[in-house]
């Protein structure tokens, strides 16, 4: 694979907030995160970073508008569901941006699940979790990491691989947050969704719905439309904080683009690493 190159030298610094590594930014001011007043109507995102975040974002916007997009076009994502852990100077505090929103709140996070502030749990609000298959999320974090200038430079392929591997990513280890989301399910509010399950139920040319709403939505949430989607995209965000030019926000949106990217030697080494960490849970993924 050819070696992609990230030309930026100014990054975001980042620390540790209870063992998970997390921009500086939202260290800094974990205190007001952790005790954030989630509402009890409030709706929740929660993914671990890459996993198809957006994409859930704009299906709940247009199930919760049927499908008129005029109305979801109406903010940029990141304003229609706030961010709750995410500062960026030059953007804003997704967590003012959270306390100010009406309700009903619709609102976005990434934490593990014990990192999740506990009003949302004490206010039994609605929960979508979703995961992707870990080498996908893996490839998809990475290209993340090279155009988005609010995480910490991503190294060579080789490097972040391994960093992956080991959790020192932002928002940790990926196995820990899936298998810790899938234990939480059942006593709490939580709809845990798959990635390749939401391809697979919304493709295209599989489905045909007898209502136009339906329709609408699931064509404005396909990759192709969203792609396109100022709103949806992230292409409003800054130049300097995301730099859709060295990997666009709307990459690929597939199934299995690790292929492309894993060698025979990775592949084997996270095989072997997957069945260790993940022996025990009834949590299965398709790759
Ligand atoms: P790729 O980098 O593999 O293309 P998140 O929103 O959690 O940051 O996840 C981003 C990933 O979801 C990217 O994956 C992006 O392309 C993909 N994605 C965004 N919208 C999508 C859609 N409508 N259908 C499928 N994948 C989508």
């Amino acid at each position: 694979m050819e070696e992609p190159k990230c030309e930026w030298t100014e990054r975001i610094a980042v620390d540790y907030v209870k063992g998970i590594l997390q921009p500086k930014p939202t260290c800094d001011t974990w205190d007001q995160i952790w005790d954030f007043q989630a509402r009890p109507d409030d709706l929740l995102i929660c993914t671990y970073p890459k996993a198809g975040t957006t994409w859930t974002q704009e299906i709940v916007d247009l199930i919760l508008n049927d499908g008129d997009v005029d109305r979801t076009q109406r903010a940029p994502t990141h304003v229609r569901f706030p961010f709750i852990e995410w500062i960026i100077p030059s953007i804003g505090s997704g967590l003012e941006q959270a306390n100010a929103m009406p309700s009903p709140q619709t609102l976005k996070t990434h934490p593990p699940f014990q990192l999740l502030p506990p009003s949302f749990v004490e206010k039994n609000c609605k929960i979508i979790y979703v995961a992707r298959n870990p080498k996908d999320n893996l490839v998809s974090y990475y290209h993340f990491h090279r155009m988005n200038k609010a995480l910490p430079a991503p190294g060579t392929w080789e490097e972040y691989f391994e960093s992956f591997l080991t959790g020192k990513v932002c928002w940790g280890s990926w196995h820990d947050h899936v298998k810790g989301w899938w234990e939480a399910r059942d006593q709490h509010r939580i709809l845990y969704l798959f990635y390749e399950d939401l391809k697979t139920i919304l493709a295209p040319s599989l489905i045909e719905f007898d209502t136009p709403i339906l329709d609408k939505i699931v064509h404005h949430s396909s990759f192709d439309v969203m792609k396109q989607n100022p709103m949806a995209n992230y292409t409003v965000v800054p130049a300097e904080v995301m730099d859709h030019s060295v990997s666009p926000f709307m990459r690929k949106g597939t199934v299995g683009d690790w292929r492309n990217h894993f060698t025979v030697a990775q592949n084997e080494r996270f095989d072997e690493d997957y069945q260790r960490k993940m022996a025990g849970t009834s949590l299965t993924f398709q790759f």
